[in-house]
């Protein structure tokens, strides 16, 4: 395994689009060790392969250390809405508030190429989609927004 470079917001790599993942082989396992090694490192909370400079519509993410691997990734639900303050490795730039569904349904494949489906909410849904964003070259600086006067934010 081994830590690799993050791409910075600056570099036009990161509004490329990223492809689909046709093979669930030995390279993507060495592409996903690698961003989990980088993720730890770095100390974040999402990492894509754009991110580390290969066009794959690949992310994880880490709630509570537990880590989640989405490889084609599509979300397939949304609902409510929750402002949160994001950042990004890429995005050497203060946190922000974006505004994102409340709840999200994703479907994607695991390592090995076996679909799932998972119903997330509040922090992990804001990480899907920041991290989905990420995929089609769009990033959370592109979205910022002030929260609406009196929004509470929910634990
Ligand atoms: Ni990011």
């Amino acid at each position: 395994m081994a830590i690799r470079e993050i791409v910075p917001h600056t570099d036009n790599f990161i509004r490329k689009k990223s492809k689909p993942v046709n093979d669930f082989d030995e390279k993507l396992w060495e592409l996903l060790d690698d961003m989990s090694e980088t993720l730890d490192a770095k100390n974040g909370a999402g990492l894509s392969a754009v991110q580390v400079g290969v066009l794959k519509r690949v992310f994880i993410i880490n709630i509570n250390n537990m880590k989640i691997e989405f490889i084609n990734p599509t979300i397939v639900k949304a609902s409510g809405e929750q402002y949160k303050k994001e950042g990004c490795l890429s995005v050497a730039l203060p946190f922000g508030y974006v505004k994102r569904p409340k709840t999200v349904t994703v479907t994607a494949f695991d390592r090995y190429g076996n679909k799932f489906t998972l119903t997330c909410e509040d922090w992990t849904a804001v990480c899907i989609c920041h991290e989905s964003d990420h995929l089609d070259g769009i990033l959370y600086i592109d979205k910022l927004c002030e929260p609406p006067k009196g929004y509470k934010e929910e634990e």
